[in-house]
């Protein structure tokens, strides 16, 4: 089948994409046992205002580190990170950020959690509430704001994670594998569940993984990395229809070409390897 891969469809909507992140010849050094170790060379990508960024590749090829850079908390050994056009060299509620181990906080409850970003902000306590209740609503979890984070399930807490970093309404949402703990079966419940707020709030994300088919049901685009060292192998346009719950089943055939194109450059970076072993 030869379907359209020029245009991702999110984006087809508006008159011009407009780069929202731009990682810019992203480098990053890391001493390991006395010697230097390239993890990462010579990064550059470009993420859509409202765009679906999937980060693919291998263990250690330089995901995390990637994502990590981009939060701003690592720091790359040279290169540049804008976002929205401004230089990025720290953390900040602007980049909301989850992680696979959600690290909320024990000790606060469900709703405290989500007001932490909005805290750090200095907002009004009336004005926390109703945003973290709004937050919460729109991630499945109305009525649960007093319940503690040991009372609830692991799914309703990667919610939480994701009600928070909203909260504060940043400009990307940045996510490092954040449904690889999760069960079969609420992997694909909370797959649907963040692109239908990917939907309702516009917002860019920049989503990391190392499972083929999360990025696919997901993406516009998925930035395929090459490894040793760490590097952008492939941009891959992703238009299978939206909304894909209801459009797209893992067993379609442009489900399945896509597959087969991202398995064939991950064998291309096997065989590779191999040689350089060789
Ligand atoms: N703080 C650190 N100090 C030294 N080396 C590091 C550090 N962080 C990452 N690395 C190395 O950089 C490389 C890339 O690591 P990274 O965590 O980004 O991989 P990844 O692609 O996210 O892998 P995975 O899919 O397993 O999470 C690896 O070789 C890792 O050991
Ligand atoms: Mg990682």
């Amino acid at each position: 089948m030869n379907h359209d891969r020029a245009i991702p469809s999110a984006m087809k909507s508006k008159n011009s994409p407009r780069p929202i992140l731009e990682i810019k010849n992203i480098y990053k050094v890391f001493i390991k046992e006395g010697s230097r170790f390239l993890a990462l060379e010579d990064v550059n990508l470009q993420v859509n205002d409202g765009e679906f960024m999937c980060i693919l590749g291998p263990t250690g090829c330089g995901k995390s580190v990637t994502l990590q850079i981009v939060a701003g908390l690592m720091e790359q050994t040279s290169g540049f990170v804008f976002l929205d056009g401004k230089e990025e060299t720290g953390p900040g509620p602007h980049k909301g950020m989850v992680f696979q181990e959600y690290a909320l906080l024990p000790w606060r409850n469900v709703r405290e959690n989500v007001e932490l970003g909005l805290e750090i902000q200095g907002v009004q306590k009336a004005e926390r509430h109703k945003i973290a209740e709004s937050q919460l609503a729109n991630v499945n979890m109305k009525n649960t704001s007093r319940l503690s984070i040991h009372e609830i399930s692991v799914g309703m807490r990667q919610r939480v994670a994701i009600a928070r970093a909203l909260a504060p309404d940043p400009k990307i949402l940045l996510m490092d594998e954040p449904f690889d703990a999760l069960d079969a079966l609420t992997k694909e419940e909370m797959q649907i569940e963040l692109l239908k707020t990917w939907e309702q709030t516009k917002k860019t994300i920049f989503f990391v993984t190392h499972d083929v088919d999360e990025a696919i049901f997901l993406s516009d685009r998925i930035c395929v990395m090459d490894i040793n060292p760490g590097r952008v192998k492939k941009v891959l346009v992703n238009n299978l229809p939206r909304p894909r719950h209801e459009k797209v089943k893992r067993t379609d055939e442009a489900f399945n070409e896509l597959r087969e194109e991202i398995i064939n450059l991950y064998s291309s970076l096997m065989e590779e390897e191999l040689d350089l072993i060789v």
